[in-house]
């Protein structure tokens, strides 16, 4: 299990860190992180990356749930904040979507650990004092 960590000054370097790390994430990625830490806007920069949709047209789906980009290599964009029970989030069918070969990501999932596939990536991001955030990625295997 190896982490590496980054750092960003502001809202554009992490959308352009999500830009660089869009190539080489897969599967199930969990956002990690308080309120306006900066997962959404993360989003932004792996969902361009991926060439799923522009960053403009990427934005919450706290109310919506799931927001699908992209049709033939589509970037899934979750967030579970406004579910409280685990039977809620197994009405989303997130199991197919972990089966399948997309890219999920997921902000507030760790709040539902039994629900998680074995195999994902962590990004914990962490805001400084100043405007700047410390991400923390880790590749997370089976035992
Ligand atoms: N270094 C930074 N990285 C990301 N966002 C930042 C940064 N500095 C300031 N911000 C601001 O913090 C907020 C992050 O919001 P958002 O991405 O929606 O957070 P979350 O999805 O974690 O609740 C945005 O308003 C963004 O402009
Ligand atoms: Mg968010």
């Amino acid at each position: 299990m190896s982490s590496r960590t980054f750092h960003t000054a502001d809202e554009e370097a992490t959308i352009a860190l999500g830009r660089e790390l869009s190539r080489e994430l897969q599967g199930a990625v969990l956002l990690i992180g308080d309120l306006g830490a900066g997962k959404t806007t993360l989003t932004k920069g792996i969902v361009e990356g991926r060439g799923a949709a522009t960053m403009h047209e990427v934005s919450s789906p706290t109310f919506t749930l799931v927001h699908q980009y992209g049709d033939k290599d589509p970037v899934f964009h979750i967030d579970l904040y406004r579910l409280d029970e685990e039977h809620e989030v197994e009405t989303l069918g997130l199991d197919d979507l972990f089966a399948g070969k997309s890219l999920v990501l997921l902000e507030w999932a760790e709040r539902f650990p039994a629900l998680l596939p074995a195999r994902r990536t962590e990004i914990r991001i962490e805001p400084n004092e100043d405007e700047s955030r410390t991400i923390t990625l880790t590749n997370i295997e089976p035992r």
